[in-house]
């Protein structure tokens, strides 16, 4: 298959496309606007063609689709604190980004996949969300993640479109940009800099290493029925502090370095899944959270290039911004 992955170059996106050309010889574009979030470094052992672009540029995209067989859609501003500090980009991208692409491949008949995220659901304090839940979004990051699931929706209730929307959990692994908990906790705690849990640090979250997330998207690429959703969660959940208290130990480092922080305005306590729907095309989630922990904390300790230029850039501002102290 050729692919055309949209946001390939992000976190998850490339964990994605390397095992889809490693792992099933699939031929992949990769479109990516290449935001603070998108690296090439992230995509520098995979062969892959790549395109520079936003997928709300149709010039881009038309440039991109060229001989593609489906399209697979990750691309994403995705961190919920920015959302609420500027969600400008997240509108734009989205809504007018999703809408592009959408055209594009009903346009030439491609089978579509949109990547997707549990927070759509909103928060939950037991049990957990099915695909037929309600949708009820709470940050500008998850309504405008929601305003693209509708409108994919639209396109194959109203043109008939093969379209297929995967809903995943709180991803972790190699290559996540330490904005998100588990990397920032332990870039943090590498270096002896201060660990912010938010609020009283009980909030829980549904986590999933991202070689399962992207093995489920492409099961749902192969597999999904037209229309249809699909929510692909982890197989474990811990509240924040746990979190925190386990790369403390993995790390060594001083448990005094955690400091109570101000809450996320509009925190959603707890997200959790129920992928039922997606086991019964045959996935699995392979790898619990105690074992994917120590395997993402010692990547980060091995892979120094790949982080150090991001801990001494543009993310030393944004740090600053948000947590109102420099990093060490
Ligand atoms: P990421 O921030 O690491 O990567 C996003 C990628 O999209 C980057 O390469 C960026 O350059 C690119 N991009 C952003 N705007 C673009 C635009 N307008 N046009 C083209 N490219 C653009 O994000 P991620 O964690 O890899 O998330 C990927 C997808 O998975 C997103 O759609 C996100 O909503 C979804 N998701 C993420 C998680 C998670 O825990 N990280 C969980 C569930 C779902
Ligand atoms: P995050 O990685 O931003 O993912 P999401 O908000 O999409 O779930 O945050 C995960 C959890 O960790 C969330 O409950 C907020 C909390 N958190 C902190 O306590 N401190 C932090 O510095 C960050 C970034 C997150």
């Amino acid at each position: 298959m050729r692919l055309l992955v949209c946001g390939g170059a992000g976190f998850i996106g490339s964990n994605f496309v390397r095992q889809r050309v490693s792992g099933h010889g699939d031929e992949v574009v990769v479109l990516d606007k290449l935001t603070y979030a998108g690296r090439r470094e992230n995509l520098r052992d995979v062969e892959h063609e790549f395109v520079h672009g936003a997928i709300e540029d149709a010039g881009a995209v038309a440039r991109a689709i060229e001989g593609a067989d489906a399209v697979v859609n990750f691309a994403a501003e995705t961190h919920v604190d920015r959302s609420i500090a500027e969600p400008d980009a997240f509108v734009m991208t989205h809504a007018m980004g999703t809408f592009v692409l959408l055209e594009a491949a009903r346009e030439r008949g491609l089978r579509y996949v949109q990547v997707s995220t549990d927070e759509v659901y909103g928060s939950i304090e037991e049990g957990s969300f099915t695909e037929d839940s309600p949708l009820r979004p709470s940050s500008p990051y998850s309504a405008t993640k929601t305003g693209g699931d509708l409108l994919v929706q639209s396109y194959t209730h109203t043109y008939g479109m093969e379209t297929v929307i995967c809903r995943g959990s709180n991803n972790y692994g190699p290559n996540q940009y330490p904005e998100k908990l588990i990397p920032l906790m332990i870039l943090n705690a590498l270096h002896g800099d201060r660990l912010p849990v938010y609020g009283d640090g009980q909030q829980v979250r549904n986590w999933i290493h991202v070689s399962d997330f992207a093995a489920g998207i492409g099961h749902v690429l192969a597999h999904g029925k037209a229309g249809e959703v699909y929510n692909v969660g982890g197989p474990d959940e811990a509240p924040n502090l746990e979190v925190v208290e386990r790369i403390i130990e993995l790390t060594g480092a001083d448990p005094g370095l955690i400091e109570y922080v101000e809450d996320r305005p509009g925190h959603d306590r707890r997200y959790s899944l129920a992928s039922e729907k997606v086991r019964a095309l045959g996935w699995e989630a392979q790898v619990r959270f105690a074992e994917g922990l120590e395997q993402t904390v010692a990547w980060y300790r091995e892979n120094a290039w790949w982080w150090e230029p991001i801990r001494s850039g543009a993310y030393r501002e944004y740090y600053e911004r948000q947590y109102g102290r420099a990093l060490g």
